[in-house]
């Protein structure tokens, strides 16, 4: 591949951000705040992993660097130049890549240069020459649906690629590959990147999977949820191949979960009710109820070390965050240090029959998720203990997109129907009391 590299004033980051926010209009008029104030640099030579659960504003970011969407406020400047629109030197891999079904793989990389206008001899010449850095030498009239799904992930990294970007963004692009090929396909990209076979200066990848950003990065930057600010940043100062077994690797994998598990406690260090405007997180009580019960046995004994409890769980992060996270809310254990620790009562929970769980659940999502309280409040001095769960979802709509409020009162209606301070008619949407729980006065 003969590459055209501009030359950067070495003054100049890659890539600066400097205070973007960014919300969308509710249906009701209202603004929903994604991203307030993110500020982040890419300098040259350099791969920045931008780690962050579901919903935190990652590819929004993604969307405004690359000059698809436009900031609320804020500035995105690509070497030294503001961006306004879609930007040249840059290109993007997704999560799943929507290849075009009667294109070949030489025709849906050649795609990838269409809006630069090359002529077509040399789109055909440096389609060729994509697919081979990638590694599809001899799919090149292979359709879509023939290969498999890291095969197809390939053809979307040869369609970036063959624009010979200046700056690389992945969108969670291995997140939907099976372990074996996904790990393939990030060494081949280290590879590329190291032995500079690629003219590529920067890399911005964004992740929801911890280990795959220390096995990555220079440097991972971590985005908290709702609004999506800053929380964190990390150096990773490991040279490649990079060892996931090696102690230095672990001491940072441990570092990153404990900064993406950290949650506000209250001055005095207990916590307290959290809000009805908290994003509950997306935890059914069996899961919850299992993993505690797991937890607590052997060789755990109450206490494990996360990335440790993932792996050997088979979780994936955005699987264990939410249950972390429901566990920390509702005091039933705590995150520290990268560590999880059962809490009294959790063991208590994991040591009670079906019956007793009821009640001690009951007892700790009355006085630790004020939404549950204020749904159960509601029913309790409504004329005929009933309520209709729209008026719920309005009063969430004041905090949360539409989607966001719904998904937040179903994990509340959930616990709450499990706790039995109240039932749930899925049909009529009515909350009442109709099975009343043995809620004592609180
Ligand atoms: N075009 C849009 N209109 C309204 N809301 C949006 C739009 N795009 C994203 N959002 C909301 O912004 C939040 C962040 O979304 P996203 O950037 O996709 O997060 P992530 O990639 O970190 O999962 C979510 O609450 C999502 O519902
Ligand atoms: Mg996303």
């Amino acid at each position: 591949m003969s590459y055209m590299t501009e030359t950067l004033q070495p003054e100049h980051d890659l890539l600066t951000l400097s205070n973007i926010c960014k919300s969308f209009k509710k249906t009701g008029g209202e603004e929903h705040l994604v991203l307030d104030g993110v500020s982040l640099n890419i300098k040259e030579g350099e791969i920045v992993a931008l780690l962050g659960r579901s919903g935190s504003g990652k590819s929004t970011l993604l969307r405004i660097i690359s000059g698809l969407a436009r900031p609320g406020s804020g500035e995105v400047l690509y070497s030294g130049k503001p961006v306004t629109g879609p930007v040249k030197g840059l290109a993007m891999v997704f999560q799943t890549f929507a290849l075009f079904p009667w294109f070949t793989v030489l025709e849906n990389v050649e795609l990838g240069l269409d809006a630069m206008g090359v002529p077509q001899g040399e789109r055909r010449q440096r389609a060729l020459a994509a697919i081979d850095l990638i590694g599809l030498d001899g799919f090149e009239s292979a359709y879509p649906k023939e290969l498999s799904g890291g095969m197809r992930q390939r053809v979307g990294f040869a369609r970036a690629l063959v624009v010979e970007p200046t700056l690389l963004l992945m969108d969670e692009a291995f997140s939907a590959l099976d372990v074996l090929t996904a790990e393939t396909l990030r060494t081949d990209l280290i590879e590329l990147w190291l032995e500079r076979r690629i003219p590529t200066k920067g890399i911005l990848l964004v992740s929801h999977n911890i280990e795959e950003a220390v096995l990555l990065a220079d440097r991972i930057v971590i985005l908290g949820t709702n609004p999506g600010t800053i929380l964190a940043e990390i150096q990773i100062p490991l040279q490649h191949p990079r060892d996931r077994e090696a102690p230095p690797f672990r001491q940072l994998v441990d570092e990153v979960y404990e900064l993406m598990t950290k949650r506000p406690r209250s001055a005095a260090g207990k916590s307290e009710a959290v809000p009805l405007s908290y994003r509950l997180p997306s935890a059914p009580i069996n899961k919850l109820a299992g993993f505690m019960e797991a937890l607590a046995g052997e060789p755990y004994n109450g206490r494990a070390d996360l990335p440790e409890l993932a792996d050997q769980m088979g979780f994936g992060v955005e699987e264990l965050f939410p249950l972390l996270e429901a566990l920390e809310i509702l005091a039933f254990a705590r995150t520290e240090g990268g560590d999880v620790e059962l809490s009294t009562s959790g063991k208590s929970f994991v040591d009670s029959d079906i019956l007793h769980r009821k009640v001690i659940f009951a007892e700790h999502l009355i006085r630790h998720v004020s939404l549950a309280a204020h749904i159960r409040h509601i029913i309790d001095e409504r004329p005929g203990n009933r309520a209709k769960e729209d008026r719920f979802l309005r009063e969430l709509e004041d905090f949360f997109s539409e989607d966001e409020a719904e998904r937040v009162l179903q994990v509340a209606i959930e616990w709450g129907r499990y706790a039995e301070h109240f039932a749930y008619e899925e049909a009529s949407g009515i909350l009442s009391l109709e099975n009343p729980g043995r809620l004592d006065e609180g």
